[in-house]
């Protein structure tokens, strides 16, 4: 009696390159070989291409996203200008403003293969509004992603009246993640103080800790480094994040010597935000300007766990994106300098493995039988075309539905008295 499944995908290419057959039931991977028998309910043909399991961004921000241009347009570019912008926009959320820009831009992150999203959302504001939205939001499109909140304040938990107690009520109201921005608080002191009330809330709540750490380019800001030793010290060891981190690409190097070795002991996770970061830092340069982007290539090679993150899509810090978690690979994989043969595929890591490390959800994640029946089937043989080409995802599918489809465009040239289709494969 062959096997029966809900969805039967053929001659799909793993990124290993083998070519198996997956046998999806419900909402979870059934089996996963080569020729595997058996009937479907519906059969896709991926026909040799790309099957991943899906992309991840592990950092966003769906309480900003798609308000690009509503309190007039950054001007200048840069990072305050965003932040007096974003300080207008904010005045005017409200509840169904935040809920129907977020599912836009989660449709957005999904369509393209973004299946997991870790966004982070101000809770700087006594109402709590966008918090509250995307909470529900988070339930709304289950069917469509994983989606984990951070509670993050924006400006401060210490510099921001009340802000102490708004971080526990964001997390007592259901947040996934304990945020910070020790480098924006008005001191030292208060950036040291605030990574404490961090860690004291991440163990009352048992929750991860993901905090906006040392965006600057001040080489002198080294909060990654108290990070570091709370989580040690709170043995969270794996369970902490620090997002940008890009003082760290102006760290001395005796000194980063120093740090990498403390931020393996913690199993640290890093996100780089290569479009946000490429864009904002580096504007009090003159030249050589700064890269505004922290030590990827060598946090990998020294054994620390990094992803990649877009961070804003059509927001007051970044006006583009289109929530392609391609883009901001193929960003990292040029500003990293990750072009080597063999660290391409390290370069697909990013937003897909380490990001799921990033969000503590290995268990389900991955193409195996009895795991979660989330992947992408790109149109690209490998991850090395998907990346050269930007190759759309065909077919997104989350917890055993396809959740999306997309038509490949179809280019044809016209010389010499002929039509000829294009593919930008080299043949
Ligand atoms: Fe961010």
């Amino acid at each position: 009696m062959p096997a029966s499944y809900d969805l039967l995908i053929r001659r799909a290419r793993l990124r290993s390159g083998d070519i198996v057959d997956i046998g999806i039931q419900g909402e979870t991977i059934a089996a996963l070989q080569a020729d595997l028998a058996g009937e479907a309910s519906r059969v896709i043909e991926a026909a040799g291409r790309l099957t991943s399991p899906p992309l991840i961004e592990p950092h966003c921000h769906l309480d900003a996203i798609l308000t690009e241009g509503d309190a007039g347009h950054n001007e200048s570019g840069t990072l305050l200008e965003g932040i007096a912008r974003w300080a207008v926009r904010k005045q005017s959320l409200t509840p169904e403003d935040v809920r129907r820009r977020a599912t836009e831009g989660i449709k957005w992150y999904a369509s393209q293969g973004a299946l997991y999203i870790r966004s982070h959302v101000d809770i700087c504001d006594p109402k709590l509004t966008a918090l509250k939205a995307l909470l529900e939001v988070k339930e709304a499109c289950r069917d469509l992603v994983d989606l984990q909140l951070v509670a993050f304040p924006q400006e401060g938990i210490l510099s921001y009246a009340q802000g102490e107690a708004l971080m526990e009520e964001a997390l007592r109201l259901g947040c996934d993640v304990v945020g910070a921005i020790p480098h924006y608080e008005i001191t030292r002191e208060m950036g040291v103080e605030s990574l404490h009330i961090a860690f004291r809330l991440a163990e009352k709540y048992d929750r991860p800790i993901d905090a906006h750490c040392d965006e600057t380019d001040d080489e002198q800001s080294r909060f990654v480094e108290v990070l570091t030793a709370n989580t040690i010290r709170h043995d969270m060891q794996g369970r902490v994040t620090a997002s940008h981190t890009t003082a760290m690409h102006s760290y001395n190097n005796a000194y980063t010597f120093k740090l990498f070795g403390w931020l393996k002991r913690a199993q640290m996770h890093i996100i780089a935000n290569p479009p946000d970061n490429i864009i904002l830092q580096g504007r009090f340069d003159t030249y050589p300007k700064r890269r505004g982007m922290t030590r990827i290539k060598e946090l990998l090679e020294a054994g620390i766990n990094v992803a990649v993150g877009h961070d804003s899509v059509m927001d007051p810090w970044y006006p583009f994106g289109t929530g392609n978690m391609l883009h901001a690979a193929f960003l990292a994989m040029h500003i990293a300098q990750m072009s080597g043969y063999s660290e391409v595929p390290r370069v697909w890591d990013l937003v897909t493995e380490n990001a799921a490390r990033v969000l503590g959800v290995e268990e389900r994640y991955g193409l195996a039988p009895g795991k979660q029946a989330d992947l992408v089937i790109f149109d690209a043989p490998s991850e090395r075309d998907a990346l050269r080409m930007m190759a759309p995802a065909l077919y997104c599918i989350k917890r055993g539905r396809v959740i999306s489809e997309t038509t490949s465009p179809r280019v044809q040239v016209f010389h010499e008295g002929k039509s000829e289709e294009i593919r930008f494969v080299k043949q």
